[in-house]
């Protein structure tokens, strides 16, 4: 009888102490993280193009964390103007902070990749821009419909002759396509001022 209750006090012990060090200080750590200068919450177009990078897996190639210098060659690569901190992720509900780099990091594409043109025309063929690459294309998010039957509000896409479609079919952009680049448009890291 001693013995059980012995065990379960142990057990009971181990469970607090990794709950409290892996769940509970963690999280009264982050509960007073602020967001940066030039984080906001998603509006609800970014917030559709942030279930749709989740739901393709873009995480699966890359990732979303700049190391500062001192602990990588991420700013001399050209990834972003300083390293990403905690309170750029404070929107996010599952950070897409990512492990893989088959691609470049993304946390501040906005800065280095500001064209709609460029990124629709990279998810519909990525090799279309940039020759050569393994990126998996999307062409799901994109409709190939008559250049007469294309609706004023829609936004068609730019593709060079090589992988347009042929005669006078265009490439339109989906709601999820257009949604995509506004989500990749807030993956931009803000300088900041010393004391920040
Ligand atoms: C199988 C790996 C893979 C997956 C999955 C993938 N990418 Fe890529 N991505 C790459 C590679 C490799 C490059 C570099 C070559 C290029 O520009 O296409 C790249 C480049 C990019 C770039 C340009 C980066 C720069 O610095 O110019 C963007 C933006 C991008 N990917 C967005 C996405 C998005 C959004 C998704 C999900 C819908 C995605 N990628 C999924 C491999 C991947």
């Amino acid at each position: 009888m001693t013995r059980s209750i012995l065990i379960f006090l142990g057990a009971f012990a181990a469970i607090s102490m990794s709950f409290t060090a892996l769940a509970l200080l963690p999280r009264l750590q982050l509960a007073t993280v602020e967001p940066t200068p030039g984080t906001d919450a998603y509006t609800y177009e970014e917030q559709l193009g942030y279930e749709v990078y989740q739901r393709e897996g873009c995480l699966y190639c890359h990732s979303q964390q700049v190391r500062p210098d001192g602990f990588g060659s991420d700013i001399a690569r050209g990834w972003g103007r300083r390293g990403s901190r905690p309170g750029d992720y404070v929107f996010d509900d599952r950070h897409q902070l990512g492990t893989m780099r088959t691609g470049p990091d993304l946390h501040d594409i906005a800065s280095r990749q500001p064209s709609q043109d460029w990124h629709l025309a990279h998810l519909y063929q990525p090799r279309s821009v940039s020759p050569g690459s393994v990126m998996p294309a999307y062409p799901y998010l994109f409709e190939v419909k008559k250049e007469s039957q294309v609706r004023p509000s829609e936004v068609t896409v730019p593709i060079t002759p090589k992988y347009a479609p042929p005669g006078d079919s265009v490439v339109v952009a989906t709601e999820e396509a257009l949604a995509l680049y506004e989500y990749l448009m807030t993956l931009k890291l803000e300088e900041l001022d010393q004391s920040s």
